[in-house]
Formats: structure tokens, sequence, C-alpha cells
């Protein structure tokens, strides 16, 4: 008999529910429905730490492969404060603990991105049994080629980029598609590629905006009537990534824009005349059902997890590199960021076709 439980934390993602249903399938065709007990936190660490769980049966992982969001609920427990008791002075840690114990479960797999990732290694490091399944739109977990909720999030940004150029084309302007993706700019590059965009603005390449203008200038000289600009919601200028992070902040309390886009927005405008438009898709790239990459993708590392819990083989974040599925040691994974290498060659590759990174 194994007891398993389950939770996802932090911003939800296409394919969650098919990587649950790929261990709980897996586990179930393996162990016999009687030989396996499944039991599901809601709302992530929160299901956890206040013992808010129900048991799930195989009927519960039936239907949900093509299904977006995730049947457990999500939130975010910054793990910054995890070791803070809350307001009613509860110790997080322990209560976590105490929970998975009185369930008496074998493991406890943690679907979640790079601030699941340091919680699940920490109750690792307290002696729980886990494995963790890469998940995010962001791509930025360390340890794996990709996560899933990845290529659905780069399907519905590439849908915005299609829209924005049958209208861009209509009119002389410069559009900008601001793309999220955190701190780096797989999502945005990508999109961006498949989008046709002129200009990618992404963290790892801080911006010149006189290099950005330039691109919008040179396009309108070989004449072409508009610009399309993918930038990514962490993209930052030059200046910016220059300063201290104690001078940034202060700039950043002060800022008047809702987002980088529109302070791109406004200096294109100022340097060129030309009107300028900006579109923030936002959490619909987070919406939907996941696309198939991600629904194979998915049930493929469910059933990696599901192997390594057969095998009592715990402590792992199950990912992909060269194609081949990995476990990677959570120890290795906790608090590294994976980020678009400025050198790396899709960035070669991209200039080639054209496309200016403001740099
Ligand atoms: O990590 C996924 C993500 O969608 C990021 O791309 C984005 O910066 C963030 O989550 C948005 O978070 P929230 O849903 O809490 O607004």
């Amino acid at each position: 008999m194994k007891r398993v439980g389950f939770l996802t934390s932090g911003g939800d993602c296409q394919a969650l529910n098919a990587a649950m249903r790929g261990v709980a399938k897996a586990l179930i065709n393996t162990l016999g429905p009687d030989g396996v007990e499944l039991y599901g936190f809601l709302d992530g660490y929160k299901g956890l730490i206040y013992s808010n769980y129900k048991q799930l049966t195989a009927k519960d992982f039936s239907g949900i492969l093509t299904l977006g969001g995730t049947i457990l609920g999500s939130s975010r427990t910054p793990f910054k404060t995890i070791k803070d008791p809350d307001e009613n002075g509860v110790d997080k840690v322990a209560a976590m603990k105490q929970n998975y114990y009185k369930l008496n479960l074998d493991c406890l797999v943690i679907l979640g991105g790079n601030g699941t990732h340091k919680t699940a290694n920490l109750l690792r490091e307290e002696g729980l049994n886990i494995i963790t399944l890469p998940k995010t739109i962001d791509n930025d977990l360390w340890g794996t080629d990709m996560t899933f909720g990845f290529q659905s999030a780069v399907n519905i940004a590439s849908d915005v980029i299609d829209c924005i150029h049958t209208t861009a084309s209509s009119h002389s302007r410069v559009f900008i598609v601001e793309v999220m993706g955190h701190k780096v700019g797989w999502l945005t590059l990508n999109a961006g590629i498949s989008g046709g965009a002129d200009i990618i603005l992404i963290p790892e390449i801080p911006y010149d905006i006189d290099k950005v203008v330039e691109a919008i200038n040179e396009r309108t000289r070989r004449g072409s009537k508009f610009t399309i600009l993918a930038v990514a919601e962490g993209a930052i200028s030059k200046e910016d990534a220059a300063l201290s992070k104690k001078e940034y902040k202060a700039k950043m309390a002060n800022y008047k824009y809702p987002s980088v886009s529109y302070e791109v927005a406004e200096q294109i405008r100022e340097k060129t005349g030309i009107e300028v438009r900006v579109t923030v898709p936002g959490h619909m790239q987070r919406g939907g059902a996941p696309c198939p990459y991600d629904r194979v993708f998915a049930s493929r590392l469910g059933t990696k997890a599901a192997e390594l819990i057969l095998q009592g083989d715990y402590g792992y974040m199950v990912g992909i590199k060269n194609r081949e599925l990995v476990k990677v040691p959570l120890e290795d994974v906790a608090g590294k960021l994976k980020e678009v290498s400025p050198d790396a060659p899709i960035i070669h590759e991209a200039k080639m076709l054209g496309i200016s990174f403001g740099a």
C-alpha cells in the first residue's frame, strides 16, 4: 500500500491536472485501486499547514487531462516567511510535518515553480519524502530544459501577437505586446519569434531605448508601416540594470507606469512621434486547456514520478534533459533560476532573422 499526497502551489498553469492524473493513473494501474491511497491538499501549502485535504479516488482523475487550472486549487505561500509563525502563532513547518505524519504518507508530490521548490526542499530537509514536478509558464526552473505550462503559454502569447499583426498592418503604429515570464525571458523570446515580433525585450538583455528607436526607424526607412515589440514583463533598461538594488527599489517606489511596456511606449512616442499601443494579455497566458505538447509532457513526468514513488526513491524533481526524463536532486533545484543566456544559439538565430533586442 502506498499513501501519496498531492499539492499544487504558486501561480497555476496549464497541465497541472494532466500531471497529477499521470501520477495517479500510473500508481493505480501498477498497484491496483486498493494498493494506493491518494490525498489532495487544497490551495497549495495552506492545505498542508491547516489540514485542509480530501481523499481522492480514480474518479477524481478522470476527465481532467485537458482541464486547465488545478482541481486542488493553489495559492502563494512565500518561502521567506515560511519559518515565521502565522497570525495565530501556528508554526507552519511543524504543522506541515504533523499533517504529513498524521496521514501516514509515503510521499508528498508537490507541483510548483521556483518559490514552491524552496519550501519543497525545506520539507525534504525536515525528513519528509518529497517528489516535485516542474510547473510554470515561465520555464525558469533550474535542472529541467522545460516546464509544463510553458508551451501552452507560448501558444497563447503567440496567438495574441498574431492578432495584433493583422490590426498593426492596417495602421501606421507601433504595437507592444507585454508577455509574462517573471524575471526571465523564455516566454517572450519564444512567443516573439513565433509571432514574428520585430523587437524582443527580455530581462537578460537590458535594452537601450535609442537602439529600440533605431530599429523602429530602420523598419520605417525600409517601408514597413508598423513595428511589433514583444516585451517581457521583467524587461529592464540598461540604465536601470546598472542601478544598485537600493537605487532600483527607490526608483520603483515612485514608478508612474502600470508596467515596463508603458514606459517603453511613452519613450518611443516621444522619440519618434509614432502612435504606440500596448496590449497586456496577462493571466490569459496561464488559462485554458493545456496544448497537446503539455498534455503529453505532463503525463510523462507524472508516470516518472510514480516510478520513483514505487521504488521509494525520494527527494527529486522530475524534469527533462536532452529529451530524456531525469530526476534532479531537490537541493540542486531550490533557489536557482534558469535564465536565457544572451549568448544562446536561439538569440543568435533570432538576430539572424532580423529581430532586434534593443541592445
Ligand atoms: O510565475 C507565473 C506567473 O504567471 C509569472 O509569469 C507572473 O509574473 C506571475 O506568475 C503573476 O503572478 P500572480 O498570478 O500572483 O499575479
